[in-house]
């Protein structure tokens, strides 16, 4: 039950305090553990959203709990003046998911739109050095809001009131082989920005045939190819990162990382493929006060040490299936786009009204219990934690079934 009078309150302040670029935010948390969380009321919700693809444990892991404890009272920050152990780990162990070749490096940031201002970096470096001017994205594509990500979003409503971004970057329509020979044609392009799945999108894969011609004309045309994994990596796909369904052979130039990285503390990544990639930034170039600091570095080296440990991305996958299984049953839904657990959802045509699946995503948190997500006015997007168990999707599954009966009526 929601008590008005309280939910005035909280609102009140906040509206009051902060600044409105999120719009309102539909219930204040208090606690969390594991795939549910808490409100100020005490009514529990079951969080299939996992902080937008962050929450990879869940919340409140033991783990990631105790790691940030110890570390924080050994060492909780430094300058990138010294160094620790933990972001040294950290950058070897990812080197090594990566499956990444000698002199690939790796430079700490604190979110996704900071590692794709450093590759974006890299790109305007590699375009003063070669001449090639064109940068190439892709329509619906969202790499973030700083000014050098947003100048890589197509959306215009994110662009728009903020005038002349970035110059020289085109976006191309996703999947379209021909626009995207096209392009290369000329032989000026210094890079591509491309995420696997468009996230924001809907959950939109590009096709493996894309990527992989991608590959090879940037290859062959000394274009750098950057892969947002920001939202697909770290097992999200049930892989460690998407571009590994693709096989042993595939490598971007640059890869970006964050949100599962730290499972919930900030912390994002631009691994460097390679000698030639690994050096681009050189010292002086770029920098960053927090990135990498040991505080970081331990959660994001706990939060792959226990996807590995536990075997979530076979979790991932499997959870996946279940989900996938569970939805094909339901006739208000159209097509289920399900990669481990990065799941979109639309809506069946028949399903009536504007947006029906913010409608959907109201009625599943205030009567049924259940976080969901909207990218779109009928699409739904899922990223639970990837240690989310077979019975919490089955709990999933009954509560999206009452919230889809409730919307039809
Ligand atoms: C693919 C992708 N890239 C970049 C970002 C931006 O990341 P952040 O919000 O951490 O800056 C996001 C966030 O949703 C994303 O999904």
């Amino acid at each position: 039950m929601s008590h008005p009078h309280h939910d005035a309150d909280w609102l009140t302040r906040y509206e009051r305090s902060l600044m409105g670029v999120f719009g309102t935010p539909q219930q204040l948390l208090q606690t969390g553990a594991g795939a549910w969380v808490t409100d100020a009321e005490g009514r529990q919700l079951l969080d299939m959203l996992g902080g937008i693809a962050v929450n990879a444990l869940g919340h409140g892991h033991r783990r990631i709990v105790e790691a940030i404890t110890e570390q924080a009272a050994a060492l909780g920050h430094i300058s990138n003046l010294f160094t620790s152990e933990p972001q040294i780990r950290l950058a070897e162990q990812l080197l090594q998911l990566c499956r990444a070749p000698e002199g690939s490096t790796v430079f700490f940031a604190n979110s996704g739109s900071e590692a794709n201002e450093a590759a974006l970096k890299a790109v305007l470096k590699h375009r003063s050095a070669t001449g090639r001017q064109r940068i190439l994205a892709l329509e619906n594509s969202f790499h973030g809001r700083t000014l050098g990500a947003l100048s890589l979003t197509h959306k215009p409503a994110y662009r728009e009131p903020f005038g002349p971004l970035v110059p020289g970057i085109e976006f191309l329509p996703p999947n379209d082989l021909d626009a995207l020979e096209e392009v290369f044609a000329a032989d000026d392009v210094a890079g591509i920005f491309l995420e696997p799945i468009q996230g924001e999108a809907g959950v939109l894969p590009l096709t493996d045939q894309y990527l992989l011609r991608a590959r090879e004309l940037t290859r062959r045309h000394q274009a750098l190819m950057v892969l947002d994994e920001v939202q697909t990596g770290v097992g999200r796909t049930g892989d460690w990162f998407r571009h590994q369904a693709l096989g042993q052979g595939f490598l971007p130039d640059l890869m970006t990382l964050a949100k599962g990285l730290g499972s919930g503390f900030p912390i994002g990544a631009l691994v460097a493929f390679g000698p030639d990639a690994g050096c681009m930034l050189q010292a002086g170039q770029h920098g960053t006060t927090f990135g990498g600091n040991p505080l970081a570095a331990v959660a994001a080296e706990t939060t792959l040490a226990v996807i590995e440990e536990e075997d979530l991305l076979t979790n991932a996958a499997r959870r996946g299936r279940q989900i996938t299984a569970g939805l094909q049953r339901q006739p208000q839904l159209g097509e289920i786009r399900c990669f481990g657990l990065h799941i979109g959802i639309d809506l069946a045509e028949e399903v009536a009204g504007p947006e029906p699946a913010k409608e959907l995503v109201t009625i599943a948190r205030q009567r049924h219990g259940l976080i969901i997500n909207a990218t779109g006015p009928r699409t739904l997007r899922l990223a639970p934690p990837l240690n989310i168990t077979a019975d919490e999707v089955d709990a999933f599954l009954d509560r999206f079934t009452s919230t889809l009966a409730e919307l039809t009526r």
